[in-house]
């Protein structure tokens, strides 16, 4: 028996709680654990920016932990979220995006809980302190597969657009792999996702995957993209890109990997090389990388003469 999780952050018991709960349901049935969470219910603030978990985990001075933590509910979606076997997120669609609350989520459960940030803090500390070592909570280290819901009232796709892509933060520091995603458009007020069957059985499918993966004999079983759409991007199987200009380069917006993107009969074809796709953020060396250019960067940084001269015309202004 696995654990699955899911945290809404829609309205209560409207179309992303629903069909979430769906998920649950059926992998209820199917013998696992479940828990529901809805972090709008609790008082979760946002991030103030401190940067003291990184600074903290990267210097040895602390495990990572939020200063937040004994002030505030995150600590109840952190339970849940680490409990998890199994994780579906569920979002309305607010101006193209998740909701607030959402991106809150990501910037507490992103940074301090970094999974390249936490396994290079553990090794550190564990050659320099032995047992007495002050280590990140193990509970990071665990394995996770996790699905994306995002429900948009508008009657067309295209006024969700960057709903899943942003949905992967929360997935990427936390190294939770990513097998399928959907999006529910169209779920105007008056028509509640239960009037909806195809939609129901879409979640009934999700959870499928999630049982699948959850008793896959091996990891590529476990991590196996189980998605409808393959997508262009063949790491995140998503579609969303920065092109540049004046060039054939691509870069996918969610695994921060370059590619290049040309016609071939008359068709868009991306190619991206394995090299690239072995650094995607989404998998540990791309994790790595940023943490090693973050480290590197709070080392060699040079701290500016004369600030708090330079700041003394700007502390007036709008105040
Ligand atoms: C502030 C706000 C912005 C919204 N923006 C969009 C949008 O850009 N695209 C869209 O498809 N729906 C948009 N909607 C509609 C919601 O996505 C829709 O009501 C959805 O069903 C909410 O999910 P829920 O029923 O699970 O709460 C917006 C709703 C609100 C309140």
């Amino acid at each position: 028996m696995a654990k699955v999780v899911a945290i809404s952050f829609g309205r209560k018991m409207s179309n992303t709680d629903v069909m979430l709960k769906e998920v649950l349901k059926k992998c209820e049935e199917a013998g696992h654990e479940i828990q529901f969470v809805r972090p709008d219910d609790l008082n979760i603030g946002p991030c103030t920016g401190c940067c003291a978990c990184v600074a903290g985990v990267m210097s040895g001075r602390s495990n990572g932990e939020c200063v937040m933590h004994k002030d505030d509910d995150f600590h109840i979606v952190e339970d849940a979220f680490y409990s998890a076997d199994a994780l579906i997120i569920g979002s309305p669609v607010y101006e193209t995006s998740p909701s607030g609350t959402f991106k809150t989520f990501c910037d507490r459960i992103g940074p301090s809980h970094d999974l390249a940030f936490l396994t290079e803090a553990k090794k550190e500390r564990l050659a320099r302190d032995g047992e007495n070592a002050l280590l990140p909570d193990e509970r990071a280290f665990k394995p996770r597969v996790g699905c994306l819901v995002a429900v948009g009232g508008a009657r067309t796709e295209n006024w969700t657009i960057m709903t899943i892509p942003v949905m992967y933060e929360c997935m990427m520091s936390t190294g939770v792999d990513v097998i399928d995603t959907h999006v529910y458009y169209g779920a105007m007020n008056i028509q509640h996702v239960l009037g909806v069957p195809e939609q129901m059985e879409r979640m009934d499918k999700m959870a499928d995957h999630i049982i699948a993966a959850l008793s896959a004999k091996d990891e590529e079983g476990r991590t196996m993209w189980r998605g409808e759409t393959e997508g262009a991007c063949p790491v995140c199987h998503q579609s969303m890109f920065r092109v540049h200009e004046g060039s054939d380069r691509v870069e996918c917006a969610i695994c921060g990997i370059d590619g290049t993107v040309g016609l071939v009969d008359g068709k868009i074809h991306y190619s991206f090389s394995p090299e690239q796709q072995a650094r995607s953020r989404m998998k540990y060396a791309g994790k790595l990388e940023h943490r090693n250019e973050i480290a590197d960067g709070a080392m060699t940084q040079k701290k500016v003469e004369n600030l708090a001269e330079l700041k003394k015309p700007y502390l007036h202004i709008g105040e």
